[in-house]
Parts: C-alpha cells; sequence; structure tokens
C-alpha cells in the first residue's frame, strides 16, 4: 500500500508533492516519535488527492481558503480511502487514517494537531519557494500568514529558523514575521 501511495504521489504535477510527503513524515516524527501506524500514513498521504488530477479540488471552485481546505482535506481521505480498500488495510486501521486526514488542516484530537503541525512546518521547510514561484508576492503572503497563524506558539520558532535562497523571498517572509 505505502508502495502504491508513493508512486501516485510522485506522479503529481505539483512538483514538491513527493518531497513534502516525505518531509511532513519526518517533521512528524520529530514532534511525536511513537506515532503509530495510521498517523505516519495519513502524513504521507495527506494530500494525496493533489497527485489525482481528475480528482483534484481546485481553490477557484470555492469561495473561501479555509473551504478550499476543507474540501481538499476531506477528498484526500476518499482518495487514501479507496487505495487503503484495494490493499485490503484492515478496516480499523483505514477508518483511523481517514479521520486523521480530514482533519489534518484544523487538527482535532492530538494526533491529528500533531499531523497539521508537521504538515504545517513542512510547508514552510519544502512548499514556501514553490509556492511563491507559482504565486504572487502578496497570495504567498497571504500564505504564509495563514500557516504561522495554525501553528502553536512553541513551534514558530521553528518557522523563524528556516533559510531561504530568493532574496524576495526572504524579504516576504522578513514583511510577514513583522506583521504576525
Ligand atoms: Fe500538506
Amino acid at each position: 500500500m505505502k508502495k502504491e501511495l508513493q508512486q501516485i504521489i510522485e506522479g503529481s504535477t505539483v512538483p514538491e508533492d513527493d518531497v513534502h510527503s516525505q518531509n511532513t513524515l519526518h517533521w512528524l516524527l520529530k514532534l511525536k516519535p511513537d506515532a503509530d501506524e495510521a498517523l505516519q500514513i495519513a502524513a504521507l498521504g495527506h494530500d494525496i488527492e493533489r497527485a489525482v488530477e481528475e480528482r483534484k479540488v481546485r481553490r477557484e471552485d470555492y469561495e473561501s481558503y479555509d473551504e478550499f481546505k476543507q474540501a481538499h482535506a476531506l477528498n484526500s481521505a476518499r482518495v487514501l480511502d479507496e487505495l487503503m480498500r484495494r490493499c485490503h488495510v484492515s478496516k480499523q486501521l483505514a477508518e483511523r487514517v481517514f479521520y486523521l486526514v480530514c482533519h489534518h488542516e484544523t487538527g482535532a484530537d492530538r494526533d491529528a494537531n500533531a499531523l497539521r503541525d508537521a504538515d504545517t512546518i513542512s510547508f514552510f521547510d519544502v512548499n514556501l519557494p514553490h509556492y511563491f514561484a507559482r504565486n504572487s508576492f502578496e497570495e504567498t503572503k497571504r500564505r504564509w500568514l495563514w500557516g504561522y497563524a495554525k501553528l502553536p506558539e512553541n513551534l514558530r520558532v521553528i518557522v523563524a529558523g528556516f533559510h531561504y535562497q530568493s532574496d524576495e523571498l526572504r524579504s516576504l517572509v522578513k514583511k510577514c514575521t513583522g506583521a504576525a
């Protein structure tokens, strides 16, 4: 199942999806070294719908960014659930993964919160330069502030330590940190 999951994500048209999947697991294990199998699968597959071109949700179809992210989480949970069923993953494990992926943007219980935090940190660690390459300065600023606001205060220091190559991105982050 994990092999098939990885193949699907490697096929994504979003170039950072593959590294973000692995990097979210990396941060999850830093935040929660005893993360169980459900949580680890959820970390690897939480954005799977983005890799399935004919299924993925699109920003322009939703009024607000939060609604879009909610639809993205539910859609990923469904796509991952179908994969787990195809691969005969136990019902109990599949149900837990579904729950975690459904709540990966907002958090819910302690595990879902750890997944949300790992995903959020990973966005700043590996996705942000890619996001900036595809989006305007203002949109990237909005996305930075949206992600930063989700992070518990004790984890914000991690994000503050990330270094970016592009001068323009560094100045954007400086502006954002001042505004946050
Ligand atoms: Fe993500």
